[in-house]
């Protein structure tokens, strides 16, 4: 029961405490978290910045609505999707399987293929970067609860503007797009919010037995 214990005990973290840091192991562990996340024909399609930059942060708070997790926390992350859907990066991928699985890439073609026609078969960019994001999710989902466990409190936030965050980190170049952010770091003890109770639908509400 305790990581029930653990999802009671998170919240979403509207004043971080400035002063307190999270340990760069503990960090890395969260990270490796969502690297370790589920993700659709295991293909990854994101990638998550560290925004060290005070400079930086301050911009990208402007761009969020000025909440105020994006400076006061201590790490601030963001999910991205990569948007490199290419034949040339799926090749990469099956390499990667293939050398991590020691099996020829030759008996991954079927797959490969499938990649492609599945990537291939979606209508526009537009729908292919929405099936990455769905990726992001997930992969926050898994992070936020690897915080829960390591007693670390975060935020999921996607109340910023995608386009101007893009801009101010120049990510267009990268072939980024902005999905999510996870500012990372412990509650202030004045956030009001840590001591509400979770309001959420019954269990009668939320399930079906069929
Ligand atoms: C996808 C997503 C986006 C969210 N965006 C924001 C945000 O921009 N700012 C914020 O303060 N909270 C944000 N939240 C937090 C939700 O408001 C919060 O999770 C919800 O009210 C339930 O409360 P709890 O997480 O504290 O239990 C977001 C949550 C999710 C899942």
């Amino acid at each position: 029961m305790e990581y029930l214990d653990s999802m009671e005990w998170r919240y979403a973290t509207k004043k971080f405490d400035r002063l307190k840091k999270v340990d760069n192991e503990v960090l890395q562990r969260i990270v490796e978290a969502g690297k370790l996340s589920a993700t659709s024909l295991g293909f990854q399609p994101l990638k998550i910045l560290n925004i060290e930059s005070p400079f930086l942060r301050d911009s990208i708070k402007s761009a969020s609505f000025n909440q105020t997790q994006v400076t006061d926390a201590s790490h601030l992350l963001i999910l991205c999707v990569d948007a490199d859907f290419s034949k040339e990066n799926v090749a990469r991928y099956i390499k990667r399987v293939a050398d991590t699985r020691e099996q020829s890439p030759e008996k991954l073609s079927g797959f490969e293929s499938m990649i492609n026609g599945w990537i291939g078969g979606l209508p526009d960019d537009e729908e292919r970067i929405n099936w990455a994001a769905k990726q992001a999710y997930i992969t926050i989902g898994t992070m936020m609860t690897a915080c829960a466990l390591e007693k670390v409190d975060s935020c999921p936030m996607e109340g910023f503007v995608p386009q101007q965050v893009a801009e101010i980190l120049d990510l267009e170049k990268l072939n980024l797009f902005p999905v999510l952010m996870l500012p990372v770091g412990y509650r202030h003890a004045d956030d009001l919010n840590q001591h509400l109770p979770k309001v959420r639908k019954t269990m009668n509400e939320f399930l079906i037995n069929f």
